[in-house]
């Protein structure tokens, strides 16, 4: 009997060869196709994508041992700085059919390559705008369950905390990879990333942060979880109370609160 190649990664949605060296998706297309020129493996009748980590900030992070990217099959996710599409396209792969992702870019330049590949990959929708302004996508883009960021600006870190403030649900999670020289070329990265971590701390919990090198020299990636408003978390109950409050409340409020991500149809 043939060994079968690829094998789950210890994060969800992510394979691995059996040597445990390389990063691979399962192709969401059928047949796959190599959007980028990467290699594509058969095993066990599905494709899957290589994924290079020198290539994508997401996959040095997950080879530098990360523990959880949050992304999921079914994720809704939001991509600030998705370029030409490359690391969104194995995003793509990770949520699959059931999951959504808005890929937001502010250059023409790159839209017309983005928008053939939101052509093939029915999960993706390219949105033409600055990520300065969650105001001006505000209609375009639903509550996510996860945002991801990898734009080389000055402000990163307040773009990214105005996107989640303004499209993460509560307990989703942010990734920030923070590229040091756009920020400041000449202070030491270590404390850019430092200095960073304390302004997000401050408003979200940070669960993860981590160097990216050697796949991207003075890059960082951290990443947050969204906590409920202090007033919003519940207070402790006397059991009468806890008993009291469970009978008024069978008719599953908490979940008809519930705000459910809008995916906008496509266009034909
Ligand atoms: C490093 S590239 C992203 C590469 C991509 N994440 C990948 O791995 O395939 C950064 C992208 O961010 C975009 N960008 C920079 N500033 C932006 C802004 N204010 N709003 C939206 N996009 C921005 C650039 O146009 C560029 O395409």
């Amino acid at each position: 009997m043939a060994l079968s190649k690829i094998k789950a990664h210890d994060i969800f949605e992510i394979y691995t060869d059996f040597r445990r060296k390389g990063l691979f998706t399962k192709s969401l297309l059928k047949p796959a196709q190599s959007h980028f020129g990467e290699r594509i493996v058969k095993d066990g009748g599905f494709n899957y994508r290589n994924w290079e980590p020198k290539r994508s900030k997401l996959a040095a992070y997950v080879m530098k041992g990360c523990p959880n990217t949050g992304i999921r099959s079914g994720s809704v996710v939001l991509y600030l700085g998705a370029s030409h599409g490359h690391t969104p396209s194995y995003v793509s792969d990770m949520i699959g059919k059931e999951g959504f992702m808005f890929c937001l870019d502010f250059a023409p330049r790159v839209m017309r390559d983005l928008v053939f590949l939101c052509e093939a990959r029915e999960n993706m929708a390219p949105i033409m705008a600055d990520a300065h302004h969650p105001e001006t996508y505000l209609d375009r883009v639903s509550e996510v369950d996860v945002v991801f960021q990898d734009i080389a600006q000055r402000d990163q870190a307040e773009i990214f905390l105005r996107n989640c403030r303004a499209f993460l649900k509560e307990g989703g999670v942010g990734l920030l990879a923070v590229k040091a020289k756009s920020i400041n070329i000449k202070k030491d990265p270590k404390q850019i990333f430092a200095e960073v971590r304390d302004m997000i701390g401050k408003e979200f919990m940070i669960t993860d942060m981590r160097g990216l090198e050697p796949f991207e020299m003075d890059h960082c990636m951290i990443v947050i979880k969204k906590r409920p408003p202090v007033e919003d978390t519940p207070k402790k109950e006397s059991g009468r109370n806890r008993r009291r409050n469970n009978n008024n409340n069978n008719n599953n409020s908490r979940d008809s609160n519930r705000r459910a991500p809008v995916r906008p149809r496509r266009r034909r």
